[in-house]
């Protein structure tokens, strides 16, 4: 992009960079902790982003403890485990599939909107698994403006992780999501992007 169109953005050269230009998926991390204060500092600044009827379906659950990562592990495709295992904290990110019991309180102006959705299981799931993955989007850059990087990964038997930590059957598992500093080595080559004309068309 050229410097005229770089500032043609309102955020400053330096926030664009960290937050995208210069940001990567970590593939190592270091010892660094990432303490409860930076968590909970991210989670303030993310929280207003935007879901459907401001549902907030996305649940984290921050495994730190040795004993925690493993137990999720054994659920990690084998290119997953060692960074896993390594990094100061995995967030296991879940979709509430009944995000709906919360409306009366989080949609207060329609009272009768959690009832649209009590029959409805499978809608409330497609809901849920939509707007917790745009709450994901949310977080991931929530945690490269902490200064630190994420490594999100799909890689995983899905079942098993809602089994092990979310047995209540109310929970999907999307994503599981390591923070910390990067490490030695922690990037892969950066691959190629869409360009503006594959993506975007006007009529
Ligand atoms: C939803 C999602 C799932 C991913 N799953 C994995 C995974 O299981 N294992 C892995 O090593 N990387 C995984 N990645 C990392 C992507 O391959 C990486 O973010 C992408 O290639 C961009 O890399 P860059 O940020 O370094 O440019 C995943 C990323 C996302 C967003």
């Amino acid at each position: 992009m050229s410097a005229a169109a770089t500032d043609l953005l309102a955020l400053d050269r330096a926030a664009q960079d960290l937050l995208f230009r210069a940001a990567r998926t970590a593939n190592t991390f270091t010892d660094e902790p990432v303490d409860e204060e930076q968590v909970r500092a991210i989670h303030d600044l993310v929280r207003t982003g935007p879901t459907a009827m401001n549902a907030q379906p996305l649940r984290v659950l921050l495994l730190r403890s040795a004993a925690a990562r493993a137990r999720l592990l054994p659920y990690l495709s084998a290119g997953n485990r060692d960074k896993t295992a390594s990094a100061p904290l995995t967030a296991v990110l879940a979709a509430d599939v009944d995000w709906h019991d919360r409306l009366p309180e989080l949609f207060p102006h329609r009272p009768g909107a959690r009832d649209w959705f009590t029959g409805d299981p499978a809608g409330r799931e497609a809901q849920a698994r939509l707007n917790a993955a745009l709450q994901i989007g949310y977080l991931l850059i929530g945690v490269r403006a902490a200064g630190l990087a994420a490594g999100p990964m799909a890689g995983f038997d899905t079942a098993g992780v809602e089994r092990e930590f979310f047995p209540d059957g109310r929970h999907r598992v999307l994503l599981l999501m390591n923070i910390g500093r990067p490490g030695p080595d922690a990037w892969r080559e950066r691959l190629p992007r869409l360009d503006y004309a594959e993506v975007v068309r006007t009529l």
